[in-house]
């Protein structure tokens, strides 16, 4: 019903993704899709700009209900309409979160590797990060449970990214609770970064941490948007959902003079994406799964050295080429030999400088061009 297979030219379009590298290089890096947004989104945005005015924009009450009511149906959790703040981005959310809670000196628990604003983040208002590698066994990701909750004692907050970027590991519910009770014996400030939780793969449920109880939501700031899942991140909206008063009340006097009001379009992209783009995502999804397997597939028949664990969410690869012993990083031995722009692996912290993150949200055909260029090139190497 919905066509993945065919994507529109990019180039020219002010996209950031196809602007980075020269047009011979496959672009495969920044989290965007290159997927046509759901005709249900066009037609929301075509049916508003009927109207000629674009003044400043407040959400709307129907916007509001959609969200609490898939919260409700999807994650069962209850919040009410006033808990949700408006946002330009999820990356003005938890720098605004961090502003509102915590002062100079202090720490921020946060696990590695990670998506880069995140690990920035603290240094934007003069706290240091702590950092708690996820540790990979034989079947994935998981937690380093003595590691995190050590650590967990000096920190104000605990910046946490889950479905997380870039290992695409799912927190289950039994890690949330871990982490909460951690956070709730160490009186830490949760914020957690749910902005890739409407594209878990193999049924796996996606758990809000807030959702786990009352006294939890209390303490957190969860973050979110459609702007991932919807391939609408140009529009720069997302929110927050905050049921703690005080806690929201905070977080709304940190965007003063920096995040004011949120962008229209967004505003109704996002309502026409929740409300009326189920179906896409929905064959969305089934679509990025299948590009996750096909990926493992021709990695393995192509390109064995490379470790990958399979992600659980979203559409980014977290591969590890240490076994492919370059000279120099897989970033930058792909770039000139593959003409492949991955995600440099060192962008996610330091230790991971032979792992690069490829972004699979592309047609099949782009993923299979990609693991044959970086197939042939690694079959020509000489000395690199
Ligand atoms: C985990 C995570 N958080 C936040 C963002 C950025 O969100 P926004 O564009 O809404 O600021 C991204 C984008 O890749 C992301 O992967």
């Amino acid at each position: 019903m919905y066509d993945f297979d065919t994507a529109p030219d990019r180039l020219e379009t002010s996209s950031t993704k196809w602007s980075r590298y020269p047009a011979d290089v496959l672009p495969m890096w920044i989290a965007d899709t290159d997927f046509a947004v759901a005709p249900a989104i066009v037609s929301a945005l075509r049916r508003r700009l009927d109207h000629p005015i674009l003044g400043y924009a407040v959400a709307k009450g129907a916007l509001r209900d959609q969200i609490v009511a898939d919260l409700d149906r999807r994650f069962r959790w209850q919040i009410s309409p006033d808990d949700i703040v408006f946002l330009p981005g999820v990356e003005p959310g938890f720098n605004m979160a961090l502003k509102a809670r915590l002062t100079p000196g202090e720490k921020v628990l946060i696990q590695t590797p990670m998506y880069r604003p995140i690990l920035d983040a603290p240094g934007h208002w003069g706290l240091e990060p702590l950092q708690v590698p996820l540790v990979r066994g034989e079947q994935g990701y998981g937690l380093d449970r003595d590691a995190l909750a050590a650590k967990l004692t000096e920190a104000r907050a605990f910046l946490l990214c889950n479905p997380h970027n870039p290992t695409g590991y799912v927190y289950t519910r039994d890690d949330l609770a871990f982490i909460a009770a951690a956070c709730e014996a160490a009186d830490t400030l949760i914020v957690s970064d749910e902005i890739h939780c409407d594209l878990v793969f193999d049924g796996r449920p996606h758990v809000p941490i807030a959702s786990l109880a009352p006294e939890i939501a209390k303490r957190t700031i969860t973050l979110m948007s459609a702007s991932k899942t919807y391939n609408i991140p140009g529009l720069k909206t997302g929110f927050a959902i905050i049921t703690d008063r005080d806690l929201r009340n905070a977080f709304n006097t940190a965007r003063g003079g920096m995040v004011d009001s949120v962008n229209l379009m967004g505003l109704e992209g996002t309502l026409a994406a929740y409300r009326d783009a189920g179906p896409w995502r929905e064959a969305l999804l089934d679509y990025l799964q299948e590009n996750r397997d096909h990926l493992g597939r021709e990695l393995q028949r192509l390109i064995p050295g490379i470790r990958y664990h399979p992600p659980e969410a979203s559409f980014l690869a977290w591969l590890d080429c240490s076994a492919l012993e370059l000279k120099q990083t897989p970033h930058a031995f792909f770039l000139r030999e593959a003409k492949l722009g991955l995600y440099a692996g060192e962008v996610f912290g330091a230790g991971y400088e032979a792992f690069v993150r490829l972004n699979f949200g592309c047609t099949r055909s782009t993923l299979t061009n990609a693991v044959e260029r970086m197939a042939v090139a690694l079959s020509r190497r000489i000395g690199s």
